[in-house]
């Protein structure tokens, strides 16, 4: 009772213990996710991005998609509905880093994959309301002009190598070729193309 009492007047002390209890809080519900299979194993089936992929994933980032699109559902029917299976960690293994989002000014990507076409993508892309009348969605003609060099993918696929994705030599020594002279449209329609199909059980 006379220790609390110390505690309980003595600001410092009182701060001090409140991040000690707070931080083994944490600790207790963090660190034990770093070992569990269930977080860092990939589901079956899941393979690491080719290049034109992860080109096409670094547009999406660059442009900003994942503002108005998670990539992230939730095991509410609502969602499973509509999107297909909920989102399960063993996905997202090899993304660095994730791009689950939090904003949905439009519809959920995780399982988009399949459910277009690629003309579709490059139509839709190129100005949403071509396809897509009532969108709200920002056009991005440019995609289609920019081509890419391939400078940077090599070092990207070694970097995510050194992360644990597992690229053979071979798909590191092909990049270059894979990607020179793509447009960033082919990476990024590439790059949609295979969210969220790792997992067959859709719809
Ligand atoms: C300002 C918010 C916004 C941004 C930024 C945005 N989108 Fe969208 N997106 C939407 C809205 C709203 C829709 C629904 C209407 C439509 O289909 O165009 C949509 C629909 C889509 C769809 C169709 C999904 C489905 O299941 O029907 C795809 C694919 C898509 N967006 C990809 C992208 C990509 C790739 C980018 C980045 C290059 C992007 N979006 C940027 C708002 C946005």
């Amino acid at each position: 009772m006379k220790n609390h009492e110390k505690l309980e007047k003595n600001v410092g002390l009182l701060a001090l213990f409140m991040v000690l209890a707070v931080s083994i809080g944490g600790l207790v519900q963090i660190v034990p996710l770093f070992f569990q299979d269930i977080v860092n194993e990939p589901v079956e089936g899941l393979k690491p991005y080719t290049a034109l992929q992860l080109e096409g994933r670094d547009i999406y980032i660059r442009e900003g998609c994942v503002g108005c699109h998670s990539q992230m559902i939730r095991p509410f029917r609502a969602e499973t509905e509509r999107y297909g299976h909920y989102s399960v960690a063993g996905e997202s293994v090899y993304d660095h880093p994730f791009l689950w989002g939090s904003k949905r000014t439009g519809p959920d990507l995780a399982r988009v994959g399949g459910r277009y076409s690629d003309d579709w993508h490059r139509a839709h892309l190129f100005n949403p309301r071509n396809v897509v009348p009532e969108s709200k969605m920002p056009s991005y003609p440019w995609l289609v002009e920019n081509k890419m060099s391939g400078k940077n993918t090599v070092a990207k696929m070694q970097a995510l190598s050194w992360l644990g994705v597992p690229y053979t030599e071979e798909d590191i020594q092909g990049a270059v070729t894979a990607v020179k002279d793509k447009t960033e449209m082919d990476a990024l329609v590439a790059y949609l193309q295979v969210l969220g199909t790792s997992i067959k059980n859709k719809r």
